[in-house]
């Protein structure tokens, strides 16, 4: 637990720049990390390319697959979770674009196979939603989902809508995810959150039964999950 939003985010950064330069990287076992977008990692991407544009971490070796991505807008939109990580992180670092995965309509039904040809993923950073779902994992996804096609809930389709100029009928019905599995089969994972509009999700995740109602319970369960929270997601622990 940190004060604020600008502490966990510095926080969260430090610790995976030490889990990548603590690795050893080899040809054929890259650092495979797990990303997220939204606005939680926003100020997480900002450290890490600071750390990269001050020498003290370097992407070369490390191989990405993205959490999420809408289905039926392009790309290109500014919207779409492919634009907003080249927009905050790739662009900025020396990552090869062949090292960068983002699920999609064409790659969705190879995408878990194609992590475990990296020989899995080492760390799973994650946001939560306000109802408790990672990636798009909705309430009520299987907790042993894997990559696929989810239909997003009135909720998530209202509380993205801000990303759209506040147009709900702008903002994309579906989306391809990874599944609740798909996270909880990292090495390990890393969640973070902030804001009293998380607390609830918060508390779920720590203190209620495992359910697929709030998918993040699943990853009590998991022998290496941090949670990294400001104040005021904590307040209703
Ligand atoms: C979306 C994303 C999630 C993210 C959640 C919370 O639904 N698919 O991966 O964790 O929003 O977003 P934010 O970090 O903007 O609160």
């Amino acid at each position: 637990i940190r004060d604020d939003k600008r502490q966990t985010s510095l926080w969260v950064a430090e610790y995976i720049v030490r889990r990548i330069n603590d690795f050893r990287p080899s040809k054929d076992r890259p650092f495979v990390l797990g990303l997220p977008t939204g606005s939680s990692p926003e100020q997480v991407y900002a450290n890490l390319v600071d750390f990269y544009k001050k020498g003290k971490v370097s992407f070369k070796h490390v191989v990405t697959f993205n959490m999420d991505e809408y289905v039926g807008i392009p790309t290109s939109h500014p919207q779409s979770y492919h634009s907003f990580m080249f927009k905050h992180l790739f662009q900025h670092v020396d990552i090869p674009p062949s090292q960068i995965h983002i699920p999609s309509l064409e790659n969705y039904k190879d995408y878990d196979n194609m992590i475990a040809k990296y020989g899995g993923i080492e760390l799973f950073l994650c946001g939560v939603g306000s109802d408790g779902h990672i990636a798009f994992n909705e309430p009520g996804s299987s907790l042993s989902s894997k990559t696929r096609i989810k239909t997003l809930t009135k909720e998530t389709v209202i509380a993205n809508a801000r990303f759209f100029d506040g147009d709900v009928n702008a903002v994309p019905k579906s989306a391809v995810t990874v599944g609740v599995k798909t996270v909880a089969d990292a090495r390990e994972v890393v969640l973070i959150a902030d804001g009293r509009g998380k607390a609830e999700a918060v508390k779920q995740a720590v203190e209620g039964s495992i359910s697929h109602t709030w998918t993040v319970t699943a990853l009590q369960m998991h022998p290496r999950f941090i949670m990294v929270v400001d104040d005021a997601a904590t307040e209703e622990l």
